[in-house]
């Protein structure tokens, strides 16, 4: 892959023909990838979206090496075949049950006679913010920068340039498992596939779903995947509060599986196809045909049934987002509502149901913050690649790496022998 000379917030990293960027998103039920090439003016051309089923993955959390490695593989190759671009980096989203956010505070005096702070004074009150004790067995994935204080003036984005003698800010710091972290750089490892960046993946679907002012004025946006719900509130135009329920649409295909008897992919298509999340959204006259588990026989099944089912987990699902919002104490703070991401936004009906149960407006965030998507692509369960991709394209520096693939044996082993001693 080859880059041209971009001028980013961090600087000019390399002399290259073309900005490729490529997001990728590594959830419970799927792992997806974009690919696109940025413009002079940061403008996103989007040259292909993929998916691959994944496996080695429970509720968020890398539970297989290997078989992670080889989904991100399937995936990639597939995004290399779409566009004839090969990929050797990308920027990776992170979640999974062990995360969690503290907000955090530091000050500094400015060090400057002229008490112009510097770029030195932001990364010293940052790295003083990051200052903070955590058991041996967790790691800050990221600080995210609420706001700079300087000289009691808050609402600062960035105070270099700006002139004071005390600078304060106000972040909130992702953490996580360390071996989580670990876990995600093995797998990726494993292909030759750099990292470029690890960002928390509701900052990213926030990239692509929702508006400025939802994010000045308050709002929650919930992601239901597979396999978790991501929970995160946003005011005053960055993130507040954030957590990961160990829960998603699985719980609801799972269900589905044992209450018709058949198997989770047949459950997973009869949900996505014909699920509504509530009974009074079904019809007794339509029938539908599931086979059995063998996959052979099938019956019929009235879509009311169906509903009664999906109904009552999606109350379950609904009951747990409404008792972490009022953990966060922020029902009351949100004038912005509730935007619902993920591939369980899909379900027909979820919105209404969530709203009529809250008393909170809900609205499905289709990621709309990129223009001249295919139709096809622009699904609340890519938000996450795509804000990606709108991520990539504003903050990060690129550069290139060498051949992606698995590795061969004599790889591996030089790889399991420098782990030996980590
Ligand atoms: N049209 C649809 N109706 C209902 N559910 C759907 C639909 N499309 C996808 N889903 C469900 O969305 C879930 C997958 O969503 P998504 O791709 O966002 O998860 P993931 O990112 O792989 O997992 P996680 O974020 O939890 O790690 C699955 O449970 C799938 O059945
Ligand atoms: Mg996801």
């Amino acid at each position: 892959m080859v880059f041209k000379c971009m001028s980013s917030s961090k600087g000019c990293v390399a002399i290259n023909k073309r900005n490729i960027v490529v997001a990728l998103d590594v959830g419970t039920n799927r792992v997806k990838a974009a690919m696109a090439e940025i413009g002079y003016s940061r403008d996103i051309n989007i040259l292909g979206i993929t998916g691959a089923p994944s496996r080695g993955l429970r509720k968020g959390n890398i539970v297989d090496i290997e078989s992670t490695s080889r989904s991100i593989e399937n995936c990639l190759n597939d995004l290399e075949r779409l566009t004839g671009v090969e990929v050797s980096s990308a920027l990776v989203g992170f979640s999974g049950g062990s995360v969690y956010a503290i907000n955090n505070h530091a000050v500094v005096a400015v060090g400057n006679s002229n008490y112009e702070i510097t770029q030195e004074d932001k990364e010293r009150v940052l790295q003083s913010a990051c200052n903070v004790a955590l058991p041996p067995d967790k790691t800050i994935v990221q600080a995210v920068e609420r706001q700079y204080i300087v000289d009691g003036y808050d609402g600062v984005k960035d105070p270099v340039g700006m002139v004071g003698s005390r600078l304060e800010l106000e972040v909130a710091l992702i953490v996580a498992a360390t071996a989580a972290i670990q876990n995600m750089q093995r797998s990726t490892q494993r292909i030759n596939l750099q990292i470029n960046k690890i960002v928390y993946n509701p900052l990213l679907v926030a990239e692509s779903v929702l508006l400025t002012t939802e994010k000045e004025m308050g709002v929650v946006l919930v992601d239901i995947g597979g396999g978790t719900i991501e929970i995160s509130c946003f005011e005053a135009g960055s993130l507040l509060f954030t957590s990961v329920l160990p829960v998603g649409g699985e719980y609801i295909t799972k269900d589905l599986a044992i209450v018709l008897r058949t198997s989770v992919e047949e459950a997973a298509r009869i949900k996505e196809k014909h699920g509504v999340a509530s009974p009074d959204m079904a019809s007794h006259d339509v029938f539908i045909d599931v086979k059995n588990i063998q996959g052979k026989d099938s019956k019929k099944v009235s879509q009311q049934v169906v509903a009664d089912i999906i109904s009552a987990r999606v109350a379950e699902i609904i009951e747990m987002i409404y008792t972490e919002l009022k953990n966060f104490a922020c029902q009351e703070r949100i004038p912005g509502g509730i935007v619902l991401s993920g591939g369980e936004a899909e379900l027909t009906g979820i919105a209404r149901v969530m709203e009529d149960y809250m008393n909170i407006p809900v609205r499905i965030g289709i990621p709309e913050n990129l223009r001249g998507i295919q139709l096809d692509y622009n699904k609340p369960q890519n938000a996450a690649i795509l804000g990606g991709l709108i991520y990539a394209a504003n903050y990060l520096n690129i550069s290139s790496g060498k051949r992606r693939g698995f590795s061969g044996l004599f790889d591996k082993l030089a790889y399991w022998w420098k782990d030996l001693f980590r």
